[in-house]
């Protein structure tokens, strides 16, 4: 017995002085690398609790500090590197996944192994979907996409006569734009009615996704993870209740495909027939299926029902913006009728929602990646990060940055539709990639609400196109404002990340 104490005792001793090794030698690599806090043990644990409710203020001071530089402030439990500055973000933007990981740093934050499933983590096919076919079958699907508005808002919103109604703003878009997203993704084919079952799936799916890896993020290593995970997460139960609603759908479409081959008459242009197209057999079934358009559903649901519900509080706050939307709306409508092409023609409704996006960034922090190659990431300033950094870009800052944007901290809902102006009198269009410089599907390195290089966004175009069919349907038949005059909802903080207000609401009427 007594053997077998001192053989335990040996080993938690022998485990933390190694641990203990390894720390010291990483400090020591990173050691030229400013703090932006404490560097004590001890006062960087108290900085690691304090930076939940204080991320905004330390990450701008850091940025203030080294604007083109990369600093370092404690999380509980690790170092979190930031960098700042056109030079450093485009080395993070450009490097290959094989040296820094968006995967790994994805899975930081998503914890997809638990509130997913490994296999979805591992495969990511749908991906592809969303960058070629989606992306290429946005006009020929806008019908789809406009006429699912138009439903949605009706029956989401429920107006009668001049009456003014309260609506809770966030839950309300999420609701609209789960089933507009939905009409595309999945039941193109089906009759307008059934969307509205979607948000049976997608609601629970929500809370799984965001939920569990805020809880699970507590958990530092990945062994308690994997005891803690399974037990968080409610992925089984959101799971199988997707099954039930999307599980004969699949079924009788992978029985035509059986039947008829892939290019049957009539054969629906949505997600599920694009994702057929390329999958191995094995994934020919309802549960992977299902599980891809969920992945999706997360990716699009909430970012997408995020920045219409800042943009609404933007517009209750400005409603001078009201009136010159509404007319370019009336103005291009009439000229062109509904189309994804009129959609670019609405400069004004672009600019607003790129200028929204630009103010209310969803978290001081984005990109965020691990350095996953055994020698480290080298900086083109010289500075290497090693194995098993997370390094993220200061977006919110950026945007913030007085340098890059006149009157940062000012909303100007038509900036972009000027510079836009601006350009093209100049005819300083050079290439055809110029054209869409100052459009909200642009990215750069000064414009971060999509990141920008390698994994820039790929539904960015499928969200442009829904958000500002949203906009103009929206400035067009109803009118909004405040539910209390002058009051904008307080967008939720907790550590880096930044959440519109769930409980924030406003007034909708039909338009007088
Ligand atoms: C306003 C709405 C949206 C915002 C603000 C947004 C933002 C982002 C951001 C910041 C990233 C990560 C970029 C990086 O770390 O470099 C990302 C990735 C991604 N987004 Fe979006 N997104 C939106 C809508 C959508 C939609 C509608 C879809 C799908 C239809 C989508 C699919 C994806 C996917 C699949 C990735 C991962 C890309 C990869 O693995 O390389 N997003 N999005």
């Amino acid at each position: 017995m007594d053997d077998l104490r001192f053989l335990l005792l040996y080993g938690v001793l022998a485990g933390v002085l190694f641990a203990s090794f390894r720390k010291a030698v990483y400090d020591r690599k990173v050691a030229n690398i400013p703090i932006v806090g404490s560097s004590g043990f001890l006062a960087s644990c108290w900085d690691g609790f304090r930076f939940i409710h204080h991320a905004p203020e330390v990450i701008q001071r850091g940025y203030n500090l080294y604007p083109e530089g990369i600093f370092r402030i404690a999380h509980l439990f690790r170092w979190e590197y930031v960098v700042c500055g056109p030079k450093l973000i485009k080395d993070i933007a450009g490097a290959p996944e094989h040296v820094v990981s968006f995967t790994e740093g994805v899975e930081e934050i998503v914890q997809a192994k638990f509130t997913m499933g490994r296999e979805l983590a591992e495969k990511r096919y749908h991906l592809d979907v969303v960058r070629t076919s989606l992306t290429r079958n946005l006009h020929n699907c806008f019908p789809d996409v406009r006429d699912e508005i138009i439903c949605a808002f009706d029956d989401v919103l429920q107006l009668q006569g001049s009456e003014w109604k309260s609506h809770p703003v966030l839950p309300t878009m999420m609701a609209i734009v789960a089933r507009v997203s939905n009409r595309l993704a999945v039941f193109n084919s089906f009759h307008q009615a059934e969307t509205k079952r979607i948000w049976q799936i997608t609601s629970p799916t929500q809370s799984t996704y965001f939920a569990a890896p805020t809880k699970l993020s507590y958990f530092h290593r990945s062994c308690d993870r994997k005891i803690f995970g399974p037990l968080i997460s409610t992925k089984n139960k959101s799971n199988a209740k997707a099954m039930k609603i999307l599980g004969p759908l699949i079924e009788e479409r992978l029985a035509k495909e059986e039947e008829l081959g892939p290019d049957w008459p009539g054969r629906p242009n949505d997600f599920l027939s694009w994702m057929l197209n390329i999958v191995d057999e094995d994934q020919k079934a309802v549960l992977p299926l299902t599980l891809r358009i969920l992945a999706i559903n997360m990716a699009a649901i909430h970012t997408s029902s995020t920045a219409f519900t800042q943009a609404l509080a933007d517009l209750t706050a400005h409603p001078e913006y009201m009136l010159p939307m509404r007319e370019e709306v009336e103005r291009v409508v009439a000229e062109e009728g509904w189309s994804k092409a009129a959609l670019n023609s609405m400069v004004k409704i672009d600019s607003f929602l790129r200028e929204s996006q630009r103010l209310n960034t969803r978290g001081s922090l984005g990109m965020t990646r691990k350095v996953i190659a055994k020698e480290g990431f080298r900086f083109s300033d010289g500075t290497v990060l090693p194995c098993g950094s997370y390094v993220s870009v200061a977006t919110r800052p950026t945007h913030y940055d007085e340098s890059k944007y006149e009157n940062a901290a000012t909303f100007d809902g038509f900036r972009f539709a000027r510079e836009r102006a601006e350009h093209q009198a100049n005819h300083e269009f050079n290439d055809s990639q110029d054209i869409f410089k100052h459009q909200m599907i642009s990215t750069a390195v000064d414009y971060l609400p999509f990141g920008t290089g390698k994994h820039a966004c790929p539904g960015r175009f499928f969200a442009a196109t829904e958000l500002k069919a949203m906009m103009a349907h929206l400035v067009l038949n109803y009118d909004v404002k405040p539910e209390v005059e002058g009051v904008r909802p307080a967008d939720i903080v907790f550590g880096q990340r930044l959440f519109a207000n769930p409980t924030g609401r406003a007034r909708f009427r039909k338009r007088q």
